[in-house]
């Protein structure tokens, strides 16, 4: 069975309940192992036994948090050849600097031979501390759903 880790940072909780919704639809398709890591408790040296890691941040200032950029350069220290990658951030105004667009190109520059398995997803919050906006949870599920048709299909 297909391993995916979801490694998050979050300082309000927002981007922590998307990940936890994004596992909650890979766990109901019941053929994918979702396992859900804050960025500050993973063990870094488990990551190479995961097909896909997905890789959440809220939008600061139009990027991914810090911690998030560091983890992605040190994924590229760990050459995880052939790795699945796919990425979601929450956010709350309606600028076009997308975190999630930022950490799909860091991606491709630090971390080379990965596979993107879907285009990232950007969660709307309604104020600094959220909440998450109506209806955004469901998009959360249908990600998770997508990521396992995306695996299973051998991608
Ligand atoms: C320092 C800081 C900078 C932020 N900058 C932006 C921004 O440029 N664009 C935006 O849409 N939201 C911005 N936000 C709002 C965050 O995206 C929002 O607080 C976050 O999605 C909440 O997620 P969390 O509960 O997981 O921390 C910012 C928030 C903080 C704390």
């Amino acid at each position: 069975m297909a391993k995916v880790v979801i490694v998050y940072e979050s300082r309000y909780g927002n981007t922590k309940r998307v990940a936890e919704t994004i596992m909650k639809g890979i766990r109901d398709a019941g053929v994918v192992e979702a396992f859900l890591s804050e960025l500050k408790e993973i063990d870094f040296n488990s990551i190479l036994g995961y097909d896909a890691v997905l890789i959440g941040s809220p939008n600061h200032m139009g990027w991914p948090t810090r911690g998030i950029k560091s983890f992605i350069d040190r994924l590229g220290e760990l050459r995880p050849e052939g790795k699945k990658f796919a990425v979601f951030d929450t956010y709350m105004g309606n600028d076009l600097e997308k975190a999630v667009e930022k950490m799909e190109k860091r991606i491709s520059e630090k971390i080379p031979g990965t596979k993107q398995l879907v285009h990232g997803l950007s969660i709307r919050v309604l104020g600094m501390r959220g909440p998450l906006a109506e209806g955004e949870l469901q998009k959360c599920v249908d990600f998770g759903n997508k990521i396992v048709v995306q695996l299973k299909s051998g991608c």
